[in-house]
């Protein structure tokens, strides 16, 4: 690879380039729209980087298709947030095979062998699930309220990690899940799912949305169904993205966890490190707090996404 022409290992990086090829999960939320942002505006040529970059539309052969591609045009590291979780071994062996180091953004896979990549940077989700549920107990415990979950990607690491925080935290109260159903983390999906939850239940107090987009969604249906939204249905969601932000100030959403989606900087450092043969942490956990309507209209003017 070009990056050990001058030998490696030193802080003279900016005279080499590193090929980097990040297949990214698609465009399907707000969250996801600034965390290309992050990635594009960071790994640029100024930065000492060949990005080539690639949108796999949500869909996990997309992936595993631009992976092996670079793979073959022979970049000096592999980098991608995951769709779902299972099913990378094949590929990411492959990977190996031609010692291109991968790094994980945003979501985990769930391999049993941890050399098959060098890093993992990303939010704990489950974390985000537990603070979105701890809220939940904490404001709404003892009225007997009946909840419904809209969920990200079926098989996604965040899907799978909110529900699971969530319901540990809520297990104990008096906060029932009453349905969940995947919303794919769009507002559209997440429209039609709350649609359909509005003709099948009369009596729901609480939304559990797994990103700001599908809360946006829900809103659209519980506002078409002639009631309000953070008033007569409280709702709750994860990403802290400016549109999610703005509802919550306006009384919409009731308490967004933010998931950080300003990954490039870590993504950055972390390549420069693995090509130039440094010892790199096997995962960086992302800070994220979290907004109630006060705190959300303090923090907006300042939100950069
Ligand atoms: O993986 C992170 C999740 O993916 C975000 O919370 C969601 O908005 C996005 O689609």
């Amino acid at each position: 690879p070009q990056a050990e022409e001058n030998g490696g290992g030193g802080d003279d990086a900016a005279t080499e380039t590193i090929s980097i090829g990040f297949s990214q999960v698609g465009a399907e939320s707000g969250w996801r729209a600034a965390n290309t942002k992050s990635i594009q505006d960071t790994l640029t040529a100024e930065n000492g980087f060949d990005l080539k970059f690639s949108d796999a539309q949500q869909k996990q052969e997309n992936q595993i298709q631009a992976i092996r591609s670079y793979i073959q045009q022979g970049v000096d590291v592999i980098a991608f947030s995951p769709v779902v979780e299972t099913g990378w071994d094949a590929v990411l062996e492959e990977a190996k095979a031609a010692s291109i180091p991968v790094i994980l953004t945003d979501r985990a896979v769930d391999s049993e062998d941890e050399s098959l990549y060098e890093s993992f940077i990303g939010s704990d989700f489950v974390l985000e699930g537990e603070m979105a549920g701890d809220w939940a107990v904490e404001q709404y415990d003892g009225e007997g309220f009946k909840a419904v979950e809209l969920q990200g990607t079926t098989g996604a690491a965040p899907m799978i990690d909110r529900q699971q925080g969530f319901a540990d935290a809520i297990a104990g109260s008096d906060i029932e899940m009453i349905d969940s159903q995947t919303g794919n983390f769009t507002r559209t999906e997440g429209k039609q799912v709350m649609e359909g939850f509005l003709q099948k239940y009369d009596d729901i107090d609480l939304v559990f949305a797994h990103n700001d987009d599908m809360g946006l969604g829900a809103i659209e249906a519980i506002e078409a169904a002639g009631k309000v939204p953070g008033k007569d249905i409280k709702i709750i969601t994860v990403d802290a993205v400016k549109d999610g932000m703005q509802a919550l100030a306006d009384g919409k959403i009731n308490y967004i966890v933010e998931c950080n989606p300003l990954l490039g900087p870590d993504l950055a450092e972390i390549a420069k490190k693995v090509v130039a043969g440094e010892e790199v942490q096997k995962r960086i956990v992302v800070e994220d707090q979290a907004f109630d309507q006060e705190a959300a209209k303090e923090a907006l003017p300042d939100r950069q996404y």
